[in-house]
């Protein structure tokens, strides 16, 4: 083992997470990501949130709407309660350091790990395949490279990135085997509660999706009380009362959906949501969960809206952000070149 490596085993508990600013963002995104963004800050870790942009570019992004998505999201984070004095909220592209990490990675990871992402798969499934961006392929090792850029212990994602973590943690263990230290952490993802796969208002087989060709298939976070409402009382169910219990549900997937909604915006398992509302109609249930999607969802956008207002306050609290961030990455970093061997400059 080199000197380099002699590293602590143990590392400082932080949180890290990441949502593409590729589009507008959905109740799949609130519930599924952000909304427990929110809850895991406080004193048990550090948290650090971003918005990665150079993640968005795999698939083309048109610049003028990368940059609104970017502050957009930024204020979506802030409006359902993310605090970036006390989080550290950036934009990935200010950072280089994840970049010049990811590097490293696409160096560790192998051609066959990639090839079996099921994200990569789906993306290119019926289209030429040869035609996609090779950062569309590298992808999750530049995810990697956001985590362990700072020893990231937890990262709370959606169902759909699981595997992506997993290969995070192959990639470090990679790493650490082949240059012989402990020097990144195995990640834990964080994938809970009622909520961690949304799916389509149209379509209980399919995610709810930024990219859903249709606008009825979602909540997005800046639709108004009217819209949520409408949208709600839309949504594809079936005509049976709710049932008893949630074993009632398994062949309902749209009206699990609903459940797992009604629990997750009302902070509640799943199994109190059905004893409270065993025996209801959706004309029932519906109206109570437009209600509180409504008071849940509503003063998120109003906030959102304000502070969109403010475009040159949204890129001070971004930059203020990255600086905080490099603290951490750059030594970082720097520890990875040496380990790696790279001649540094002279001091
Ligand atoms: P993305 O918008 O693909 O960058 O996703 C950002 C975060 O939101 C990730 O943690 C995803 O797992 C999560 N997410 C996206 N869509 C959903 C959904 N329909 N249900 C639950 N989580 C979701
Ligand atoms: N791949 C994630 C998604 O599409 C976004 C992401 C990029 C991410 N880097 C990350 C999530 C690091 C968690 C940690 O949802």
């Amino acid at each position: 083992m080199s000197e380099a490596g002699a590293t602590p085993t143990s590392f400082t508990p932080r949180v890290f997470s990441g949502i593409q600013p590729s589009g507008g963002l959905t109740l799949g995104n609130y519930l599924g990501a952000i909304k427990r963004f929110v809850d895991m800050q406080g004193p048990e870790f550090e948290t650090i949130y971003c918005m990665v942009d150079l993640h968005a570019i795999t698939v083309w992004q048109d610049p003028e709407a990368l940059t609104r998505n970017t502050r957009e999201l930024c204020a979506g984070f802030i409006a359902a309660g993310i605090d970036p004095t006390q989080s550290i909220l950036f934009n990935q592209s200010q950072v280089p350091e994840h970049a010049q990490l990811g590097w490293l990675f696409s160096c560790v990871a192998r051609m066959g790990w990639m090839g079996r992402m099921t994200q990569w798969k789906d993306k290119t499934a019926g289209k030429n395949a040869e035609a996609a961006s090779l950062g569309l392929f590298a992808y999750p090792a530049l995810m990697a490279a956001d985590i362990l850029v700072y020893h990231a212990t937890h990262v709370p994602v959606g169902e759909d990135q699981k595997q992506h973590l997993e290969l995070t943690r192959d990639i470090a263990a990679k790493f650490n085997h082949d240059y012989g230290v402990d020097f990144f952490p195995l990640t834990e993802p964080v994938i809970e509660g009622a909520a961690t796969r949304v799916m389509s208002l149209r379509d209980g087989s399919k995610k709810m999706s930024k990219s859903d060709p249709s606008d009825m298939s979602r909540i997005n976070m800046t639709d108004d009380a009217d819209a949520i409402a409408k949208k709600i009382r839309k949504a594809k169910t079936d005509p049976e009362p709710l049932p008893e219990t949630l074993d009632g549900l398994k062949e309902r997937p749209e009206a699990r959906n609903l459940v797992n909604i009604y629990a997750a915006l009302a902070d509640q398992s799943a199994e109190q949501v059905i004893s409270d509302h065993a025996g209801q109609q959706f004309g029932q249930f519906k109206p109570a969960l437009v209600d509180l999607a409504v008071d849940r969802l509503a003063p998120i956008s109003t906030e959102m809206a304000r502070l969109m207002n403010d475009p040159a306050e949204i890129d001070r609290i971004l930059g203020a952000g990255a600086a905080r961030a490099r603290e951490i990455t750059a030594p970082i970093l720097r520890k990875t070149y040496d380990i790696v061997g790279m001649v540094p400059p002279p001091a």
